[in-house]
């Protein structure tokens, strides 16, 4: 039996390389050893506001960015969160076994909500509960994300635990599935900071979408350390991400980039590193191009019904689990 999968990824604003490197890839590599379910989590990322015209359109081009890296709809399950009204019911069961203490602690929750003060919402709070819903209405046993979601899904394995302490065995409990490298890409401005979709400085990340010439100039102006090694060292964050980035993109061993790069000069080096992710993204970003509206709201359709038949059951037991007299 294969392994089911779940994972998601908000669409708002645009998606980067640390996305991809995350998340996407590593679903694309796992997709033909496991049974997978790949979500655009519309409802996750409207408890930060969003445009409504952007919104539309940041899902239906995360629908194509998933297609176009190169997930296959005959081996994935790929569909919009909304379009399977289960998510929010199961937040809501979920939601009364979750303890107020658990989510303040959430970093996420913690650094969104920010100077908010009283006037944080609400869904940004609960945030945490939905997405412990999303894995557990699949039976998920594996959920690969970056290193940033860890606490997130160590709260989803504890709802789950608590459930079928109290309402007997009901929930798969969960395991992340969390990279080796490139689990956190840092910001090419900040390399303290991790690459992040809410950057208002486009220079500080790579979108999959950015031209080649952009590339180029966003890699030239990237930061670096002091000293002129190239090499992978915790007192060389900012080489360390690059060296991170171009290891993912080409498949070369760091070591092997150390040794390439010894007494040659940042300037080449962040040279040869564009050029290494202007190829890696061009047959994406041809796919991309290519891909037309219509057939991909089709393939989320037809993987919402999919999704839904699963999403149903799971909410139908939980329910009669808990004394909820069902229809
Ligand atoms: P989101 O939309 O912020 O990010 C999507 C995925 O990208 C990873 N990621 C990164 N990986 C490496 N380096 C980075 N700088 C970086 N930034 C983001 C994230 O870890 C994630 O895997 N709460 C989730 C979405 C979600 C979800 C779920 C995920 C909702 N329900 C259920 C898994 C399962 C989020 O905000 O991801």
């Amino acid at each position: 039996m294969k392994k089911v999968v779940f994972s998601g990824i908000q669409p708002s604003g645009v998606i980067h390389i640390g996305n991809y490197l995350g998340a996407i890839q590593r679903w694309v590599r796992l997709q033909h050893e496991t049974f997978n379910y790949f979500c655009i989590v519309d409802l996750h990322a409207i408890t930060v506001r969003q445009d409504p015209e952007a919104l539309r359109a940041n899902t239906i081009n995360l629908a194509k960015t998933y297609l176009a890296a190169g997930l296959d709809p005959q081996h994935c399950i790929l569909f919009i969160q909304s379009h399977v009204k289960e998510h929010t019911e199961l937040a809501w069961l979920l939601g009364t076994l979750t303890y107020m203490g658990e989510l303040s602690r959430m970093t996420q929750f913690k650094d969104k909500s920010g100077t908010k003060g009283e006037n944080v919402g609400v869904g940004l709070f609960t945030y945490p509960t939905l997405m412990a819903a999303d894995i557990l209405l699949y039976r998920t046993q594996l959920v690969p994300v970056g290193e940033d979601q860890k606490q997130h899904i160590e709260l989803t394995r504890d709802l789950a635990i608590r459930f079928n302490n109290a309402f007997g065995e009901t929930f798969v409990v969960p395991e992340p599935l969390i990279g080796q490298v490139g689990a956190r890409i840092m910001s090419l401005g900040d390399p303290t900071r991790k690459m992040s979709k809410s950057d208002p400085r486009p220079a500080h990340y790579i979108a999959l979408t950015d031209t080649p010439d952009v590339i180029r100039k966003k890699i030239n102006r990237a930061v670096t350390d002091s000293g002129s090694e190239i090499l992978y060292h915790e007192e060389k964050p900012a080489l360390s991400n690059l060296l991170t980035i171009y290891h993912l993109m080409s498949g070369i061993p760091i070591s092997e980039l150390e040794e390439r790069y010894r007494g040659v000069g940042y300037a080449q080096f962040k040279r040869d590193l564009a050029d290494v992710i202007i190829e890696h993204l061009r047959p994406f970003q041809e796919r991309y191009e290519g891909l037309d509206d219509a057939e991909v709201i089709r393939i989320l359709r037809e993987g919402a019904s999919r999704a839904r038949v699963v999403a149903e059951q799971t909410v139908r037991q939980v329910k009669e689990r808990m004394g909820i007299v069902v229809e």
